[in-house]
């Protein structure tokens, strides 16, 4: 996977999503630890307050974030994904919820947007970021949706400064990631792609420069789960 760029990469990153759709909520609270959800109320919670106007949240994956946004905000939310798999699941478990109708689901790609210049007041991208091809193209996209004064928050998995973490982190991505995602999901290729595409991804400090580079202003983040998650937040 490693040797994927371009519109090779993106095939394969959907068609992965496609394949363990049905069983990424399982695994993705089996192996944060059922911390996924409280990291993404927490960049929900950086992301909703005080703005008024539509919420945008791009690879959403089956939801959970944007659940998260609908709950906190009084207005629109728009959850896209360029996973139709995905993206089905999301809305069937939007319609379980309070907010259904304030809930908008576009199958679309966070390099090219389906929207016009400063249609939204925040924009949110969690555990996407790493699978686009181009981060430096979604930071832009995400940055021209959002309205003057809005904001931006990217919560994902960094590589955790050198030390012991990184040494037991890297053990724990390598040994038991693969394993335990080929038992639960039966798809021991999506749980190899897991670890390739952390190592292969920034240190929150070079997210953050990432951000500044695309044009966001009063960039901060802050670390959570030993330096192994991030959530940064920018403003246009
Ligand atoms: C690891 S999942 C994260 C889902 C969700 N945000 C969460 O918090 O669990 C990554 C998602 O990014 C989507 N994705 C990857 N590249 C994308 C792109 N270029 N445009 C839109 N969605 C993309 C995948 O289809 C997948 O649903």
């Amino acid at each position: 996977m490693a040797h994927l760029t371009g519109v090779a990469k993106a095939r394969y990153v959907s068609r992965m999503f496609g394949r363990i759709a049905r069983r990424y909520d399982l695994l993705n609270g089996m192996l944060s630890w059922c911390q996924a959800q409280s990291w993404r109320r927490a960049a929900a919670e950086l992301a909703a307050p005080g703005l008024n106007g539509p919420a945008l949240d791009v690879a959403t994956g089956t939801g959970d974030l944007a659940f998260e946004l609908a709950r906190l905000g009084r207005g629109q939310v728009v959850a896209l994904d360029f996973n139709q798999e995905m993206l089905a699941l999301a809305r069937a478990k939007a319609a379980e919820t309070d907010w259904e109708d304030r809930l908008t689901f576009v199958l679309g790609d966070a390099h090219e947007l389906p929207f016009p210049d400063h249609a939204f007041a925040s924009a949110t991208i969690a555990f996407g970021l790493r699978n686009v091809i181009s981060p430096p193209r979604a930071f832009a996209e995400l940055r021209r949706v959002v309205a003057t004064g809005g904001r931006i928050v990217c919560l994902e998995l960094v590589q955790p400064s050198m030390g012991l973490t990184a040494a037991f982190y890297h053990l724990y991505l390598d040994r038991i990631v693969p394993h335990l995602g080929r038992c639960v999901s039966g798809d021991g290729e999506a749980y190899r792609y897991l670890p390739e595409s952390v190592r292969a991804f920034l240190t929150a400090r070079q997210l953050q420069e990432l951000m500044e580079g695309a044009g966001l202003r009063g960039v901060w983040y802050q670390t959570l789960n030993w330096g192994t998650v991030a959530i940064h937040v920018g403003c246009k």
